[in-house]
């Protein structure tokens, strides 16, 4: 019996001892279905109606799984998503989520997340990364596409017109994913039109305040425009303020392209005051609760995931029967 007890504590000594040995990032959590999941989710800001939305969506679906959150709100600051990032490292939490709010800067952190073995998924916006491996999944919308949606219905609503279409852009904060992407998807796709001209383009920071300003400033310097395409909602209702100040016509003297589908944004859209919304889903929630269970009980997940998304515009019959949008 004595020796049996031995040979075990031996057995025990060595297999930690193993363990040790193992290099970082291999030391793989217990994959176990009963324990309740521990989810840190760093949420970059709450600059828009959309972001507000995405913060509820992703508590609500906490709750509803059973999932323990600790949430950390940014406050539009990397180096806060970076010391959120490492509290959840510290507190040792089975997954990190996490919307970054520029692409680049995040390789230290995510390496130590992957040393202390703990899986890491992008939701709503990426990072360039020199190793991809640290990043498990991305979730959320494929910014590309919206541009191209924006383009594409731009180029059917001037059909017929002759002579230069005179664009004003009004982007969102500078090096984030949507900004990028929403800003080549619609280049690429009006390019091929040799009437469309991107007249202006700055950054409103996806801030209904900074809308209204850098509208101010388009009017004053970019002379006329025929087009304003902005990157998110809340900017555009923003701009819209500033464009009826000048006793211009939103909608009717210049077309209003937008991005993301808030209530707000689509109840003008009925008024007449804005042409088109591109869609974009804050509804993230669910699929980020999914994921993590995947995760933390071993599985593996698809690099990307994105949400089905729709335009919403004024060549729509049915525009009246939109169902009320939750953001
Ligand atoms: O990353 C998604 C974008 O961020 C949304 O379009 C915008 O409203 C938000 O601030």
């Amino acid at each position: 019996m004595k020796r049996l007890a031995v040979l075990f504590t031996i057995l025990a000594v060595l297999a930690a001892a193993l363990l040790l040995l193992l290099p970082k990032g291999t030391q793989k959590r217990q994959p176990d279905a009963e324990h309740q999941i521990i989810l840190g989710f760093s949420q970059l800001g709450s600059e828009s109606g959309w972001r507000i939305g995405n913060t509820r969506s992703v508590i609500a679906a906490a709750e509803r799984a059973g999932v323990q959150l600790m949430f950390k709100n940014a406050e539009q600051k990397q180096e806060n998503q970076i010391d959120a990032i490492r509290s959840f490292i510290a507190y040792q939490v089975d997954v990190i989520a996490f919307a970054p709010i520029v692409e680049d800067g995040w390789d230290n952190v995510l390496r130590e997340a992957k040393d202390a073995g703990i899986p890491v998924i992008c939701s709503d916006r990426s990072v360039t990364l020199e190793d991809e491996s640290l990043i498990t999944g991305f979730v959320g919308s494929d910014f590309y596409q919206e541009g191209v949606r924006a383009g594409e219905y731009l180029i059917k609503k001037i059909a017929g017109v002759t002579g230069p279409v005179r664009i004003a852009e009004i982007s969102g904060t500078l090096d984030s994913t949507p900004m990028r992407d929403r800003a080549q998807g619609f280049r690429d796709t009006i390019e091929k039109d040799a009437r469309c001209q991107v007249v202006y383009s700055e950054s409103g920071d996806f801030l209904r305040s900074k809308g209204k300003e850098v509208m101010v400033d388009v009017l004053a310097t970019a002379g006329e425009v025929d087009v304003l395409y902005s990157h998110n909602d809340s900017m555009t209702l923003g701009a819209i303020e500033t464009i009826e100040q000048h006793g211009i016509v939103p909608g009717k003297d210049i077309i209003i392209i937008s991005v993301d589908g808030e209530q707000g944004a689509i109840d003008l859209l009925k008024q007449g005051k804005i042409n088109c919304v591109v869609e974009c889903t804050p509804m993230l929630g669910d699929v980020i609760m999914t994921l993590a269970r995947r995760l933390a009980q071993g599985e593996t997940i698809d690099r990307v995931t994105y949400s089905q998304e729709t335009v919403f515009t004024d060549f729509d019959e049915d525009m009246l029967s939109i169902p009320p949008r939750g953001y």
